[in-house]
C-alpha cells in the first residue's frame, strides 16, 4: 500500500486487470420450469437468458468477489499489498455488516487497504468504476480494486415466474491504476437516481416497508418489481444517456469500439442498439449464458471482452448501468 497524500497525479488512468466469478451450479431454463409455470421458448424470446449460475449452499457474494478480485490482481500482475482501496458494489452483501469489502481485504490479506461499498444494485459497477477512476485521477490512490458482485439467488422468490426466471449470481472486478499515458482514462462520467420510481423495483423486509399495498402480493424479503415499468425506463434511460454521453465526447457511433451495457434484458439492450445505430458487434451481450447478475454483470463483460481480446488498448468503450432504486450512471473510458 502506497503512502496516498505524497502521491503526484498521475497523467492518465488505466484499466490494468480484470476478473470474475461464477458459481460452478449452471441452471438451465428447462430447469426453471420445474419450479414455475414457465417455459425455455417463453424466457428466451422474452429475455434472451438460456441458463444462469446459482450458488451452492453456504457459497457467499463475498466469496464470488474475493475470486473476483483476486483474478485481477493476477492479470494486473499485483499483490494485494499493492491495494490502496477497494470498492464492492452489491445489493446481496452476506452481512449488514462488516460490508463485502472489507471481507473482500481480510480475505485476500490486503490490510490495511481502504474499503467501501456501493449499493446501488445494477449501477453499482459502473458508480464503481467512476469512484475510482476519480480516486486514482486525483493522485490519492494508485491502485483501486472494484468488483460488483451478487448472490441474487438468496433474494429471488423462486415461487415468482415474473421476477425468478431473470437473475443469476456471480462476480466481475477490475483494478484502476494510474498511467503516464494523458489519453488514457475515463474522460466522462455520470451517476443519477430517481427514488420517486422506487416501487417499481424494490425489495421491503418489513410490512412498512411495502409501497403499494394494494398490489403487493407478493413475500417480505423478496424481490418485487413491475417489469413493464423497468423495461420501458431501462430502454429510454439507456438510449437518453448513451446519447448524452456521446454528444458529450463528440463521439458518433463509429467511433465506439463497444458498449458495455447492463445485462438486464437481450431485448432491452437490442433496442436501444438499434435506436442508436450500434451494430450488434459494437454492444456486448452475455445475458443468454449468465442472466441478469446485477451489480456484477458489466465487471463481467469487461472481463469477458479484455480476455478475448475484443476491446484494446486505445480504444473507446462506454458503460452504462441502470437498476433498482431507480438509479443510473454512464462512464466514457479512453483505454
Ligand atoms: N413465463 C411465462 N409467462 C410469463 C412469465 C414467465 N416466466 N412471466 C410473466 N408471464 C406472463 C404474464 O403473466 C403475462 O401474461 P398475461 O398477458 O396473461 O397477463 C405475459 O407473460 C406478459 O407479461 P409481461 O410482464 O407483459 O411480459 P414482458 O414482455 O414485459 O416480459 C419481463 C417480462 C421479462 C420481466 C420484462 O418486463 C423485463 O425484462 N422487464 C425488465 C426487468 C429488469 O430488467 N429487471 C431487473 C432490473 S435490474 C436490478 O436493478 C435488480
Amino acid at each position: 500500500m502506497s503512502s496516498p497524500r505524497t502521491l503526484a497525479a498521475p497523467a492518465g488512468v488505466r484499466i490494468t486487470g480484470t476478473g470474475m466469478a461464477i458459481p460452478s451450479r449452471r441452471v438451465t431454463n428447462a430447469e426453471i420450469e420445474k419450479l414455475v409455470d414457465t417455459s425455455d421458448e417463453w424466457i428466451i424470446q422474452r429475455t434472451g437468458i438460456r441458463q444462469r449460475h446459482l450458488c451452492n449452499n453456504g457459497e457467499r457474494c463475498s466469496d464470488l468477489a474475493t475470486s473476483a478480485v483476486g483474478q485481477a490482481l493476477t492479470t494486473a500482475g499485483l499483490q494485494p499489498t499493492d491495494l490502496d482501496l477497494v470498492i464492492a458494489a452489491t445489493m446481496t452483501p452476506d452481512m449488514a455488516s462488516p460490508t463485502v469489502a472489507c471481507q473482500v481485504v481480510s480475505n485476500l490479506g490486503a490490510m490495511p487497504c481502504g474499503a467501501i461499498e456501493i449499493n446501488l444494485a445494477c449501477t453499482g459497477f459502473v458508480a464503481g468504476l467512476n469512484t475510482a477512476a476519480n480516486f486514482v485521477r486525483s493522485g490519492m490512490y494508485r491502485h483501486v480494486a472494484v468488483v460488483g458482485a451478487e448472490r441474487l439467488s438468496g433474494l429471488v422468490d423462486w415461487e415468482d415466474r415474473r421476477t425468478c426466471i431473470l437473475f443469476g449470481d456471480g462476480a466481475g472486478a477490475a483494478i484502476v491504476s494510474g498511467s503516464d499515458d494523458p489519453t488514457q482514462g475515463c474522460v466522462y462520467q455520470t451517476i443519477h437516481s430517481d427514488g420517486t420510481k422506487s416501487r417499481d423495483l424494490y425489495v421491503p423486509r418489513v410490512d412498512a416497508d411495502v409501497m403499494d399495498r394494494e398490489a403487493f402480493n407478493g413475500k417480505l424479503g423478496t424481490l418485487q418489481m413491475n417489469g413493464r415499468e423497468v423495461f420501458k425506463f431501462a430502454v429510454s434511460t439507456i438510449e437518453r444517456y448513451l446519447t448524452r454521453a456521446m454528444e458529450a465526447c463528440g463521439l458518433s457511433p463509429s467511433d465506439v469500439a463497444m458498449i458495455v451495457p447492463h445485462q438486464s434484458n437481450a431485448r432491452i439492450i437490442e433496442s436501444a442498439r438499434e435506436r442508436l445505430g450500434f451494430s450488434p458487434e459494437q454492444v456486448y451481450v452475455n445475458i443468454d449464458r449468465y442472466g441478469n447478475t446485477s451489480a456484477a454483470s458489466v465487471g463481467i463483460c469487461l472481463h469477458e471482452l479484455m480476455q478475448g481480446g475484443r476491446i484494446k488498448r486505445g480504444d473507446t468503450v462506454i458503460f452504462i448501468g441502470v437498476g433498482a432504486g431507480v438509479t443510473w450512471a454512464s462512464s466514457v473510458w479512453r483505454l
